[in-house]
């Protein structure tokens, strides 16, 4: 069965996730920090595309220890397993993923990838294959369902959020909007990719809540089916 999925982001009051520079930037203040470290915790794993890995190369690991023990005493892993969509096995092998954060961390091939790459990734960590030539989101889910994976929150970036949102394969939006600007045309979005022309195609929401935290606001947005 497909987990539950959770996208959750930050963005700016106009909509940008990053800088037109792509860098990690800081959107969202202490609060909001804690609401994703403990969504996080609560999550049976984190995932985010490889042009997330390979512009800020994210440990995605869980900052509050008692989180941590929370999860051991409900009898789950201590860390949510950590997950890299990157059709072509290009995860760098000294990434912080591999080096910090205690959570397993498991990279999604396509079957398309070289064997090489593949090889070197599978003596660092678990590697699973969906799609031929680019990773089917779809397969992915159903594998990592079978892998015990009940709930999966998506954290980004914008082109692995469109797929996700376009092809329908989530059930939450939780989106915190921060209070500030990023600007800029080539900066990445809360979703880019190709975009929809036809009206009747949008994937539909239902808000279900919006909440000040810190000096923005968390919007949760449910899937209209
Ligand atoms: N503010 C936030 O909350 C937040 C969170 C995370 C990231 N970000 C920002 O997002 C930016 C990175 O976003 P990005 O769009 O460049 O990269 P991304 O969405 O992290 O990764 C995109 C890559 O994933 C791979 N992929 C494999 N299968 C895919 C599929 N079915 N659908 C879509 N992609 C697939 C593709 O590369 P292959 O074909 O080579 O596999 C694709 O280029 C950075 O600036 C980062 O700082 C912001």
């Amino acid at each position: 069965m497909k987990p539950y999925v959770i996208i959750n982001a930050a963005m700016s009051a106009d909509g940008k996730i990053s800088t037109p520079l792509r860098k990690q930037t800081k959107i969202s203040g202490a609060d909001d920090f804690t609401r994703v470290d403990a969504l996080r915790a609560e999550s049976d794993a984190v995932l985010v595309g490889i042009g997330t890995v390979k512009t800020d190369d994210p440990s995605l690991r869980l900052k509050s220890e008692e989180l941590a023990d929370a999860r051991v005493k409900a009898g789950k892993p201590a860390h949510p397993m950590r997950v890299v969509v990157d059709s072509h096995a290009e995860m760098p092998l000294d990434s912080d993923m591999f080096k910090k954060g205690l959570g397993e961390v498991v990279i999604v091939v396509s079957r398309a990838a070289p064997e090489e790459k593949i090889a070197a990734l599978s003596e660092k960590t678990t590697v699973i294959k969906a799609g031929d030539t680019r990773v089917d989101l779809s397969e992915m889910l159903e594998m990592l369902g079978e892998m015990g994976v009940k709930q999966l929150m998506v954290e980004g970036g914008s082109t692995i959020l469109w797929s996700f949102m376009s092809q329908r394969l989530f059930d939450e939006i939780r989106i915190y909007v921060g209070a500030l600007i990023i600007g800029g045309k080539t900066s990445p979005t809360f979703a880019d990719g190709e975009g929809f022309t036809e009206v009747d195609e949008f994937p539909r929401l239902t808000l279900k809540s919006a909440e000040k935290i810190d000096d923005g606001i968390l919007l949760t947005w449910m899937k209209k089916e």
